[in-house]
């Protein structure tokens, strides 16, 4: 009998725990946010207002709360939104890391964190297996790409330029087999492009300017038909870039390897009169990209040469 009363108060419990409804939940946030709650907690938020929408369980399936000027961080409890389909907070003033809490989210379609300043992201966003849109462009996000980032296998769009992301472009970035953007500049990522990159058969646009990425740009780039935006400028790239057949079928609308040590000639299988290289036509028509990088690599080993010289003549 002890027992059954005990079991019956540990479901009570249990029940009790999950009786707080998304608009209660969210009316915490809120509160918390100092954001003012517009509605009747008892009504619930869901006919309140044309910034949430629930499913007929009253459960909330999209949040639009971009441009509130909402400070503070982003709480653990934005995990328990279960149904949230599209997530909204982007052009606010959040800091603090985006919780481990937010890979709970197992509906999630669209999720805007951008123009904020937020620090990392956690590995946990990698089981977002359904996200489509991903954007934390213009953060403070001082972290590696998740190395599951593959497994978000439906993501179409991903943005994290302006950021402080570091470490190497993960293996299974190159299994987002729906990804058609990819822009990642002006961050700082290393290593080299993976070279099973032709496996994003669907991108259409690579961006990845100024950012600390060396090696050879691997043909695996140019095996890709669908890519018309390619942009690899300020980065450490180096050698000839790659010729062959895989190249001829491109057609680029937009190509920029600018401020890299990369040599010799832009191929002609490259481009067509329609293709903007690094808005400059002028540098095209020199068909030697680029040269104010050669020049600069030059007067680097120029400068080299002449302290060695000087070293010699001081110590002899
Ligand atoms: C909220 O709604 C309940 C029930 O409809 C009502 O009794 C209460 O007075 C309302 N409160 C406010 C602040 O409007
Ligand atoms: C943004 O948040 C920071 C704290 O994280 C605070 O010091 C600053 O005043 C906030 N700015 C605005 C415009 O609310
Ligand atoms: C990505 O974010 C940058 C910075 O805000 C913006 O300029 C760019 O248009 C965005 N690109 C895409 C494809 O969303
Ligand atoms: C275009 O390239 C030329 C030659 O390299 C350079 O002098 C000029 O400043 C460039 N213009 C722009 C808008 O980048």
């Amino acid at each position: 009998m002890k027992i059954l009363l005990f079991s019956v108060l540990i479901i009570v419990l249990i029940v009790a725990c999950h009786c707080k409804s998304d608009c209660d939940k969210l009316a915490d946030i809120l509160t918390k946010w100092n954001v003012e709650v517009n509605w009747n907690t008892s009504d619930g938020c869901c006919a309140s207002s044309e910034v949430i929408f629930c499913n007929s369980k009253n459960d909330i399936t999209d949040l639009y709360l971009e441009g509130k000027t909402i400070s503070g961080d982003l709480y653990d409890i934005i995990g328990e939104f279960n149904s949230l389909q599209y997530l909204c907070l982007n052009n606010n003033n959040l800091s603090g890391p985006i919780p481990e809490s937010i890979g709970n989210l197992k509906e999630l379609k669209y999720l805007d964190l951008s123009n904020n300043k937020l620090t990392s992201l956690p590995d946990s966003v990698s089981k977002l297996n359904n996200l489509e849109y991903l954007y934390l462009q213009n953060n403070e996000i001082d972290s590696e790409l998740p190395s599951k980032i593959g497994n978000m296998e439906n993501l179409i769009k991903l943005n994290i330029s302006n950021n402080k992301f570091h470490g190497n472009i993960p293996d299974s970035f190159a299994d987002l087999h729906e990804l058609r953007y990819a822009v990642m500049n002006n961050n700082e990522l290393t290593g080299n492009i993976p070279s099973n990159f032709h496996k994003l058969s669907k991108i259409e646009e690579l961006n990845l300017n100024s950012n600390k990425l060396r090696g050879e740009i691997p043909v695996e780039v140019g095996q890709n038909l669908n890519i018309n935006n390619l942009n690899l400028g300020n980065n450490f790239f180096f050698g000839d870039l790659p010729k062959g057949l895989s190249y001829e079928t491109l057609n680029l609308e937009y190509f920029c390897v600018e401020n890299n040590y990369i040599t010799g000639t832009i191929p002609e299988s490259f481009y067509t009169d329609n293709t903007d290289i690094c808005n400059n036509n002028s540098q095209k028509d020199m068909k030697s990209l680029p040269s104010s990088a050669n020049r600069s690599l030059n007067s680097k080993l120029l400068i080299i040469l002449i302290n060695i010289i000087v070293i010699f003549y001081l110590l002899f």
